[in-house]
């Protein structure tokens, strides 16, 4: 669990990349007790993992690692990581590459071999990063979102990883046809 003093930062964080455009979910900035009791929640959830970045010390963005519940046996080897996001007064300087990159060595390291996302098509930034990281767009969703009135489409996303030890992916997955 986060200390009050980062807890309190997280959400500064979260209202900030909502206001600018957010993209991981909210549409309005959030009252200080909604945000806190959010994020009380997501961390007692057993199969999402919550990972933050951190500016000078200062918590300023957060992603989620989130795995099939148990029955689900079939796509056991799949994840998701859901609502990055970096203040927008902490962007620029790399946190969002080594917060995914991170996301990405713990999914590995617990047997996960594929991890997908999905994304608004506005959100540019998000896009380029994913795409720069190695994620391979499959499919795009006319109605994804609704933001202001509008309809918004998603793009979605996949990537292989590769655990330090082991059967490589290739081994594990067998062959994939795209
Ligand atoms: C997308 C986001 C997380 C990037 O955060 P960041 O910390 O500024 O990103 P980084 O500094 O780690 O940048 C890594 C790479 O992402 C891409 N990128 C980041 N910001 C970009 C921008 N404004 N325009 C184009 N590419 C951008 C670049 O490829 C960049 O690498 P480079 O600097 O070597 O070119 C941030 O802009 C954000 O929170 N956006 C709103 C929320 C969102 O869209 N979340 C994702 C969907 S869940």
């Amino acid at each position: 669990m986060l200390d009050p003093h980062d807890l309190a930062d997280l959400c500064e964080a979260t209202n900030a990349a909502i206001v600018e455009g957010g993209g991981f979910g909210w549409v309005e900035a959030q009252s200080r007790s909604a945000l806190e009791r959010h994020f009380r929640g997501v961390m007692l959830v057993p199969e999402r993992e919550f990972f933050i970045a951190r500016l000078d010390g200062q918590v300023v963005g957060s992603a989620q690692l989130v795995r099939p519940p148990r029955n689900n046996e079939a796509q056991g080897f799949a994840a998701q990581l859901t609502h990055a996001f970096i203040a927008p007064y902490a962007r620029g300087f790399g946190l969002a590459r080594l917060l995914v990159r991170r996301v990405e060595e713990r999914a590995a390291a617990m047997g996960i071999r594929v991890l997908n996302l999905d994304v608004r098509a506005t959100q540019e930034s998000a896009i380029t990063l994913f795409e720069r990281l190695g994620y391979v767009r499959w499919g795009s969703h006319p109605a994804y979102a609704r933001v202001g009135g509008e309809t918004v489409a998603g793009f979605f996303y996949y990537r292989l990883l590769e655990p330090q030890h082991g059967r490589s992916t290739a081994d594990a997955l067998g062959r994939i046809k795209t």
